[in-house]
């Protein structure tokens, strides 16, 4: 593969090395994990629809999780303190859990008995909590050194390390693994203090010491809430590059990156992209870290270029690692691309979370539009475009015009893995940068702080960022979330002639999007088109006025004359 390739498809690149993955572990047949329980019809692949989500029965305020590392086998005990939804209700609390032992369920304290709950392969059921806030503790066995599906908690490198996004919590403990679960988590860490001496999870360090028999501890402690897919944990062997940032409120925030210790050297240029990234969201958007640590760990062994847990992120090695010697332009933007991107989920991502995963474009849209602007304003803002935009050509357009093709906000998935594709990332990054067409910086600056006001802490959806855009501009957006509900790239068409005696330029407009599978009979899309007219020089002109749904209106600011300005196509056939 070119290396050009590799950075323009780094998504599809690390899909397609994860299927390669499995069909490789398929081919070697590890010994199976123990089955301890009735295999259930719930393991045939279900199509789940946006139309059917619910709204959850119970909540879960805070989790504390407890983790005995072992080479052997790891305990992971969790004590959650649960909240129906309605008072007084007590429908079954269904938990999701996969290739997990249990070992024990308490209810207040007092240990289940077998009529209690019902456990299935995929899914423990308490079956009669109580009707108020309780507080229910789980206690699982997990074989993490067998893990090779890279989900969940596995060792890499002969480190312990997770991956929780999209479902990968449920192989740690059983829980409802879904985003709009949002809680504050505490992480107890034991493990051996010559094989494992740093013992890494997401927030503040509160506690640390040594315990008998060669080992030691941690407490961590998130005072954040947070969605279980932003959970982690690595232990190991790892040394850390240190350095410091100072917030505009002028808070210190220490910065780590770790890696093996060879490896720190080329760790500079990743430390260099980290506090860029921090000072570019102060300064544009106005976003502070919120935390007095922030963590990066590269890892060889990872399925995805990198993740970005609270505090904690987790990066394939390559995305981190950089030197002289052998790194290419390409690697040094790519790490500066990647290392802004996951630093930049910390708000839209992490603070304020996706309700369910048919949202996923809400966080991934949005940070690549940041990260794009963020690689913009650090190189050249022409060449990093014209790049974004034929990426976008090469690769996204061919999925939209394939038998893949799907909505920026898919109608339904059967598993969420196959859907962190070009189109929700680099598609929905387009819809995000159209808001910024239409309202220009400051109008899309003001959207931004009100989807913060509005939703920081909360679990949301693509419509309600649209309505934060919409409300803070007061704008007529009129079908633009059909960006978002329709598949398929749609095919403009302009003609256009001009008047010399009457000044008067004259475009029109035709659009058509094609069908895609599942979606035969499109709907016009709002498209906005930004214009300006070049003299035979090659100059801009000034332009005064323009028709805009039958009246004319004057476009000029002042005395100013404006170069250029915005058509909104929003019908099949439009003439301006
Ligand atoms: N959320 C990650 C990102 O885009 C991507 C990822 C998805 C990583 C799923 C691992 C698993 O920043
Ligand atoms: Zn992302």
């Amino acid at each position: 593969m070119h290396v050009y390739d590799l950075i323009v498809h780094s998504l599809t690149y690390f899909q397609r090395d994860k299927q390669d993955r499995r069909r490789l572990i398929c081919a070697v047949a590890t010994e199976p994990l123990p089955k301890q329980v009735e295999e259930s019809k719930m393991d045939a692949p279900k199509e789940i629809f946006l139309k059917d989500y619910k709204l959850p029965d119970y909540y879960f305020d805070s989790v504390d999780l407890t983790f005995l590392l072992g080479d052997e086998k790891t305990i992971v005990s969790s004590k959650i303190t649960v909240l129906p939804r309605v008072e007084g209700s007590s429908s079954p609390l269904v938990l999701d859990g996969a290739d997990l032992k249990l070992l024990s369920v308490k209810v207040n304290g007092e240990e289940l008995k077998n009529g209690d709950y019902h456990l299935e392969s995929r899914h423990l059921t308490i079956l009669s909590p109580p009707s108020g806030k309780f507080t229910l503790e789980i206690v699982t066995e997990i074989y993490p050194q067998k893990n090779t599906s890279l989900e969940g908690l596995y060792k890499s490198s002969g480190n312990f390390c997770t991956q929780c996004e999209a479902e990968g919590f449920r192989k740690i403990t059983y829980y409802q693994d879904r985003p709009d679960i949002m809680a504050k988590y505490t992480v107890r860490i034991e493990a051996d203090k010559s094989l494992y001496p740093v013992l890494l999870s997401n927030g503040n360090l509160l506690e640390q010491g040594d315990l008998e028999g060669g080992k030691h501890y941690v407490l961590w402690e998130d005072p954040f809430k947070k969605p279980c897919y932003l959970f982690a944990l690595v232990a190991g062997q790892l040394e850390s590059r240190d350095d410091m940032f100072v917030t505009r409120s002028g808070r210190n925030v220490s910065l780590r990156i770790w890696t093996p210790a060879q490896d720190v050297p080329k760790t500079a240029h990743a430390m260099y992209s980290l506090k860029a990234a921090m000072k570019w969201d102060e300064d544009v958007f106005g976003l502070e870290y919120d935390l007095d640590l922030f963590n990066i760990v590269a890892v060889p062994d990872f399925d995805m270029g990198a993740m970005e847990n609270k505090s904690l992120n987790i990066f394939n090695s390559k995305l981190v690692l950089a030197s002289p010697e052998t790194a290419s332009d390409a690697d040094y933007a790519a790490i500066l691309r990647v290392i802004g991107h996951e630093y930049f989920h910390n708000w839209t991502g992490n603070r304020v979370t996706c309700r369910d995963w048919f949202q996923l474009s809400l966080k991934e849209g949005l940070t690549v539009f940041r990260d794009q602007e963020f690689s913009s304003d650090m190189g050249s803002r022409t060449v990093k475009r014209i790049s974004d935009v034929s990426r976008l050509r090469i690769s996204q357009f061919p999925q939209d015009a394939g038998p893949m093709a799907h909505p920026v906000q898919p109608h339904s998935y059967i598993k969420m893995d196959n859907f962190y594709t070009v189109t929700v990332y680099q598609k929905g990054a387009e819809a995000v940068r159209m808001y910024k067409t239409l309202l220009g910086s400051q109008g899309f600056r003001k959207g931004m702080d009100l989807y913060f006001k509005r939703h920081d802490g909360q679990a949301v959806t693509c419509e309600d960022f649209f309505a934060a855009m919409r409300d803070a501009n007061d704008a007529d957006f009129a079908n633009f979330l059909q960006w978002y509900s329709q598949a398929g790239t749609p095919l403009v068409k302009v003609t256009s002639s001009y008047d010399a005696e009457a000044h008067t330029f004259t475009l029109k407009f035709s659009q058509e999007v094609p069908p895609t599978p599942g979606q035969p009979v499109k709907e016009p899309m709002f498209i906005p088109v930004v214009l300006g007219l070049l003299d035979t020089s090659g100059k801009d002109m000034p332009l005064s006025s323009v028709y805009h749904d039958g009246a004319l209106k004057s476009i000029a600011s002042g005395s100013q004359p404006a170069y250029s300005t915005i058509l909104r196509v929003t019908k099949v056939r439009a003439h301006r």
